[in-house]
């Protein structure tokens, strides 16, 4: 038995934040942006929209365009690096908003590999034969832990969420054999210092800023092409493909610098990796749902697509897919608001 992704919701807020805005406000250009990482712009939410409404919005865009019977849900897998609360769960608080009444639901931090962690957690319930729909979010509200007088990150960073429903097949398609990988000896170079249980908020974190993400970018990049390569190469000899049987590659989107360098380093051609930092910056754990809910009208049934990703941690890893038969559309694709927060959070 199979996992294989059956419908996919996605999200990001209306208010787009350009690199000319960003340029106004610390010592960068826009093209230095947008050369050095490919980010033209990315969305913001509003101060009233936490991850658990982005989260909730991108499985109610799921449930508006797939005929899916909410209450078959049995279980939500949140990966999040922003929840709404240390305590209590943000995929608590969106089972209750999205209505998922016979699901339980718990919370994931694997930075910006959380979605493909949450992802092959979900393909192992599915596989294992005790559940049969599993509701897989990733959705991150980075301007919360971004230092907009930081100018080496606050370019970087975006908001949305994108949501997957998986459920079983006995076909060949679905999700195949996925390598996951975990270095603590690289927290300090990416982190939110203060406000977790190590340095709890105090005035002194929020004198010296340390309630924000700190990055050394150049460490990170360097790291994040090594082992987005190596991993994607090692997920492709495990599932006994080779590069030239990919047709989509759908990377991680921290930086086009990086998503070039390691298709290059699989000699697999631009035109088959899928990239939409230019309009979304990196959202963390909602990137790669993102990027499957953008281009899903290009996969076709029986295509593989590689996926692979590096963040905080560091985190890391790659799995291979092969693309099944979709749910059902309903007619009409609708436009999402938001009943919460209905003049910020408008369908992408
Ligand atoms: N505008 C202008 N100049 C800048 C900016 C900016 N926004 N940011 C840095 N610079 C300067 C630096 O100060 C430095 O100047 P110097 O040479 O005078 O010292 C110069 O540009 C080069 O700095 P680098 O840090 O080497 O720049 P780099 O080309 O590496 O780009 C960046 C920086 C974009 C952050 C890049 O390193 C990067 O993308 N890193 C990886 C990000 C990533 O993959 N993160 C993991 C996922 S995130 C997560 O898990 C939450």
């Amino acid at each position: 038995m199979n996992a294989v992704i059956t419908a996919i919701g996605g999200f990001v807020p209306s208010s787009i934040l350009t690199n000319k805005k960003i340029s106004e406000t610390v010592d960068t250009s826009e093209e230095w942006i947008e050369k050095r990482t490919g980010i033209k712009e990315r969305r913001i939410a509003d101060c009233n929209t936490a991850t658990s409404d982005l989260a909730s919005a991108a499985i109610e865009n799921l449930f508006e365009n797939y005929n899916v019977d909410r209450l078959e849900v049995e279980a939500l897998l949140v990966a999040t690096a922003t929840p709404d609360h240390i305590l209590a769960p943000t995929a608590s608080i969106v089972c209750e908003k999205s209505g998922l009444a016979n699901a339980f639901g718990f919370d994931m931090n694997a930075a910006c590999s959380g979605f493909l962690y949450a992802l092959e957690m979900g393909a192992n319930m599915i596989e294992s034969g005790r559940y049969s729909k599993i509701i897989v979010v990733g959705a991150d509200k980075m301007s919360s832990i971004v230092d907009y007088e930081d100018r080496n990150t606050c370019i970087l960073f975006g908001d949305g969420a994108g949501a997957v429903l998986l459920e079983k097949t006995e076909s060949d398609n679905g999700l195949m054999k996925t390598i996951l990988k975990t270095d603590g000896s690289g927290t300090s170079s990416l982190l939110v210092p203060s406000g977790g249980s190590r340095n709890p908020t105090s005035m002194q974190s929020l004198l010296h800023r340390t309630n924000y993400l700190k990055q050394e970018g150049a460490f990170v990049f360097k790291k994040a092409v090594a082992s987005m390569s190596q991993v994607s190469q090692d997920a492709l000899a495990k599932n006994e493909l080779h590069a030239a049987q990919i047709d989509w590659v759908i990377p991680h989107q921290a930086n086009l610098r990086i998503i070039n360098a390691v298709s290059e380093s699989l000699n697999i051609d631009s035109e088959k990796v899928k990239v939409n930092i230019d309009r979304y910056g990196n959202t963390t754990s909602a990137t790669v749902p993102l990027c499957l809910w953008d281009f899903k009208e290009d996969f076709k049934l029986g295509q593989n697509l590689l996926i692979t990703t590096f963040g905080a941690g560091f985190s890391w890893g790659a799995t291979c897919l092969k693309w099944g038969v979709m749910r059902e559309k309903k007619a009409v694709e609708t436009i999402k608001t938001d009943t919460v927060n209905e003049n910020v959070l408008v369908a992408h």
